[in-house]
């Protein structure tokens, strides 16, 4: 798309809990403290999707561009350099300002944060919060060390294929649980890969030392019982559900910490590791799963994510059609 044409498209939502439609806009006005980005790639992540169904605190007015986090090339700026590739998320981008579905955005200079020259822009809009997260899990949180053992569940998610490398990284023997058959190919090859359903001390080889929970509910219930008495369970996902009960008796009996992780607090500290960790990212020495769909696939994508068998994040590819 040329960046002199005077309109662009963009996803627009008319009605929360509707898909948003394809439409065009005129290219918005460059105005001082903003950058004007061409956009390359947008996430459509679960954040977004509870803002389409209109289940966030903090509602856009109609009609409305979501897309919170997205990359780009800057048209215009009086901060960033032209032609530079930017990592867009913050200042209320998709949230209470139109976001990153869209061919061009807008944002205040502060949304926007120059990533590496050369940086694959589908990567650059979608590492920052499952290596981080799954940074902060393996090595600030469960201090995972050489010699343990690591059953990670949601294996093949995004944040669960990142931590299962991580932790294979420091040394430890891994094993990888998933909910669907169709997604025990996509767990990474560092790990043993098993059906959470088949879970047991027998499958697994005995206990393990730590356990990483990206799923929630029934699964990290069943799944606390394979951990050794003194061993950690690190927990930050409840998408197969957001509640855990503990009879004390057997929680003191079996010992095991659980240590949640917050990446609300932890995102600064991690902001440099994750960094270090592009260059593996790029050359596909850690990988990293996402989907990439159109703009004119946004049902599909969604569709994707909402049935969760998405494998990884989503990535909308604003410079192509279809997926
Ligand atoms: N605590 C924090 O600070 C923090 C930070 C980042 C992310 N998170 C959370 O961590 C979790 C994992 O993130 P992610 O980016 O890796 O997510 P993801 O790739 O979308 O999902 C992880 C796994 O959850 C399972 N799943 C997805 N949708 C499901 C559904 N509708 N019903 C049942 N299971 C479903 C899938 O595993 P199977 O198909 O194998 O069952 C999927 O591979 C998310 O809940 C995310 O919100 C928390």
């Amino acid at each position: 798309m040329s960046t002199t044409s005077s309109t662009s498209r963009a996803l627009f939502l008319e009605e929360f809990g509707t898909l948003p439609k394809l439409g065009e806009r005129p290219v918005p006005e460059p105005r001082p403290g903003h950058t004007l980005v061409r956009v390359a790639a947008a996430t459509a992540a679960h954040l977004d999707l509870n803002i389409l169904d209109g289940q966030f605190g903090i509602l856009p007015e109609l009609p409305f561009v979501p897309g919170t986090q997205g990359s780009g090339y800057v048209v215009a700026s009086d901060t960033h350099p032209e032609g530079a590739l930017v990592r867009l998320r913050g200042e209320g981008l998709g949230l209470s300002r139109d976001g990153a579905w869209a061919e061009h955005a807008l944002v205040p200079d502060t949304a926007a944060e120059p990533m590496p020259e050369g940086t694959d822009p589908a990567l650059a809009c979608i590492y920052f919060s499952p290596v981080g997260t799954a940074w902060a899990t393996v090595h600030a949180i469960a201090q995972v060390r050489p010699g343990e053992r690591v059953l990670v569940t949601g294996a093949s998610g995004a944040v669960g294929a990142v931590a299962v490398q991580l932790a294979a990284r420091a040394g430890a023997e891994v094993v990888g649980a998933v909910g669907r058959p169709a997604k025990l190919a996509h767990v990474p090859g560092v790990a043993k890969a098993l059906l959470a359903s088949d879970l047991s001390e027998e499958a697994i080889g005995g206990k393990v030392d730590v356990l990483i929970d990206t799923v929630g509910g029934r699964i990290l219930r069943d799944a606390l019982t394979l951990v050794r008495p003194r061993g950690r369970a690190a927990l930050l996902g409840y998408t197969a559900g957001r509640e855990l009960t503990l009879d004390l008796a057997d929680f003191f009996l079996a010992d095991v910490s659980l240590l949640p992780v917050n990446m609300m607090s932890r995102g600064p500290e991690v902001a440099p590791e994750v960094l270090r960790l592009l260059p593996d990212l790029a050359s596909g020495a850690l990988t990293l799963p996402y989907e990439s769909y159109g703009m004119d696939a946004l049902g599909e994508a969604v569709e994707r994510l909402r049935s969760g068998t998405a494998v990884g994040k989503i990535v909308l590819d604003m410079e192509h059609t279809g997926n």
